[in-house]
């Protein structure tokens, strides 16, 4: 949560930050704001709600200068208004700082600040780093000194970016588990949460590490570890673009991933075929190394994790367990070295997956990350990688990177049933055939719905209901979780997920004839229990929206609304079956006139507990 960005060198920094702060705003948008060095001073400006307000401000003022930090924030400590908004300032108004995590031992450090004389403005974690640091400074040689020393004595989660007027030529960063990115460019270098921030500047990224630090200068980038020693870090080249972190032309950034998935599954089936055909390595990972599998993971990811379950059992025959990773985390989860643990993470920044994936490895686990994100944390940690394809995902509610994951687990799952012999060579080809033609059938519903928009007009039938039920078995159970969940933190319409079999358990007392019960009823075998479900809906005056493959009959004459999608192998029907559950939950949030891409109290990446 919360973006930082940091620049410097020839161009105006005011400009390029609130620029990259705006491609961060995904990241968190309750206020934001910058400092500049301009004539000797710190100059600080701040604006609580989103980065417009910021920039209208901004707008006004004719300033320029060579360096600059900015924050977009997400708040944890601290309502989120004017004064609790970054940067913060040290008393002296000579250090600005910007800082994305919790400082866990902050009210300590706070109180012994305050007991030397230091004066406090906000009621935010982050401000005692910057007077810790002014503290520090008054036994220390230089600056980066008394910054070693301050970061030194922080416990909890940081990405830090200082400006000082002491050495008004560089920004001093360090990093504790949130992420931070410098950008390398010629006569001007920059620093940020993520990549997206200063591609249309540079693709080559220095990542760094936690317990790092560094001192960026327009000529020249420096990295430390916390003993002050020099490191030599790798140059990475992200192959994003910046035309696919921007909306081209579509309303939302989630419209526009929406309607990128046949690429982003193509790519990602692309990407992965060359250890799946053995031309390289999946390092680390010896497909006969465990016998059971837990999978690890947050929201959207959680339920691909649910649906990749089935492929690991049914088809591969690894016993297997899926956990959200925030539980997982404090549960006593019996691991050894014959567990493989896969964490799925679309930004590879999530604070509860990463923790959980390293009580897994202390155990002895080996670990594996499906992740889209390049040099992202997770991607660092884990012993083995698949990557996901499906470019920068901006949207808060994620679409595409859903499909792409269960793409690459789904492959994933594959390989291991070839090498364990679980499959024939021949059914191996037969999956491996479907799943490249759900690119094509994820295609042909995006069309379809351009053409009719029936999706679209089944959400303006819908859009004002107070609460909704999703409904789905088997492998299509998740689907029903999943589709809720997008719902749910777009349109704050109350939705839940159940497996449809469980309804008479307890949910089928919601049922009245206001509440849209939305089914997946595709072929497969429950479909004719997902049938009799539906009945029983009916019986209730529910208001039935089946998702369901053309030629199934029984579904169309029973649901109210149908929505129609390509038949494809019952393993792989949550790839299609999720699309119209996704552009439902878009029509819904769009048609109330919410901020799709970026939901109330969410952010993107969820970088602390
Ligand atoms: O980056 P991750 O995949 O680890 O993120 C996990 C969740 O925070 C994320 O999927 C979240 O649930 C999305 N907002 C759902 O649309």
């Amino acid at each position: 949560m919360c973006g930082i960005v940091g620049y410097v060198g020839k161009d105006n920094a005011k400009d390029i930050v609130v620029d990259g702060l705006k491609r961060l705003e995904y990241r968190g948008y309750d206020s934001a704001g910058i400092a500049l060095i301009v004539d000797e001073k710190i100059c600080v400006y701040k604006k609580q709600g989103k980065i417009r307000n910021l920039e209208i401000e901004l707008h006004k003022l004719p300033i320029f200068s060579n360096l600059g930090i900015g924050h977009t924030r997400w708040a944890t400590h601290g309502k989120p208004d004017d004064v609790n908004a970054h940067p913060h300032v040290d008393c002296a108004e000579k250090i600005a700082l910007v800082h994305n995590g919790i400082i866990e031992n902050y009210s300590e450090l706070r109180r012994e600040l305050q007991g030397k004389g230091h004066k406090f403005t906000s009621q935010t974690d982050t401000e005692v780093v910057v007077h810790l640091i002014e503290e520090e400074l008054k036994n220390s040689s230089t600056f980066f000194e008394a910054f070693l020393k301050a970061v030194r004595r922080l416990h909890g989660s940081y990405a830090l970016a200082v400006i000082t007027l002491y050495q008004p030529d560089t920004i001093f960063v360090a990093r504790k588990d949130s992420p931070l990115v410098i950008g390398l460019g010629e006569g001007e270098n920059f620093v940020a949460s993520d990549v997206p921030a200063f591609l249309s500047y540079t693709n080559r990224v220095i990542f760094l590490d936690d317990f790092e630090v560094a001192t960026v200068k327009s000529d020249g980038v420096s990295v430390f570890n916390y003993d002050g020693e020099r490191i030599e870090k790798r140059v990475t080249v992200i192959p994003w673009s910046l035309s696919q972190a921007e909306k081209a032309g579509y309303k939302h950034f989630m419209l526009k991933e929406i309607y990128e998935q046949p690429r982003a599954i193509a790519d990602t089936i692309s990407g992965n075929l060359n250890w799946f055909h053995g031309e390289t390595e999946l390092k680390g990972i010896s497909p006969d190394s465990f016998n059971r599998i837990q999978i690890v993971a947050c929201g959207t990811s959680y339920h691909a994790g649910l649906i990749t379950k089935f492929y690991f059992e049914n088809l591969a025959g690894i016993p297997t367990e899926v956990d959200y990773a925030s539980e997982y985390r404090y549960r006593e989860p019996i691991v050894d070295g014959k567990t493989l643990v896969i964490s799925i993470t679309q930004s590879g920044e999530t604070a509860d997956t990463l923790a959980a994936m390293r009580l897994a490895k202390s155990r002895g686990a080996k670990l594996l990350t499906v992740c889209n994100v390049i040099g992202s944390t997770a991607t660092r940690e884990a012993d083995a990688v698949v990557y996901t394809y499906a470019g920068p995902e901006i949207s808060v509610a994620s679409t595409k990177a859903f499909t792409t994951q269960l793409t690459a687990l789904f492959l994933f799952a594959l390989w291991l049933s070839r090498s364990r012999k679980t499959l024939s060579e021949e059914r191996v080809e037969r999956y491996l055939k479907e799943l490249l033609e759900v690119s094509s059938k994820v295609e042909t519903l995006l069309k379809l719905e351009k053409e009719k928009a029936t999706i679209k007009n089944t959400a303006l039938e819908f859009y004002r209901s107070k609460d909704a039920l999703y409904l789905g078995r088997n492998v299509n159970y998740p689907i029903a979780l999943e589709g809720a969940l997008k719902l749910k933190e777009i349109s704050y319409i109350h939705a839940e997920g159940y497996p449809a079999g469980e309804m008479k358990h307890g949910p089928i007392a919601l049922i009245d004839e206001n509440v849209p019960v939305i089914v997946v009823a595709t072929k497969g075998k429950v479909l004719d229990k997902v049938i009799s479900n539906i009945e029983e809906v009916k019986a209730r005056k529910g208001r039935v929206i089946a998702v369901t493959n053309p030629d199934v009959k029984k579904v169309k004459e029973l649901a109210e609304y149908t929505l129609e999608v390509p038949e494809a192998d019952e393993y792989l029907s949550p790839l299609v079956n999720i699309v119209p559950l996704q552009l439902f939950a878009y029509y819904i949030a769009d048609f109330l006139g919410y901020d799709v891409d970026q939901p109330r109290n969410l952010a993107k990446s969820v970088t602390v507990e």
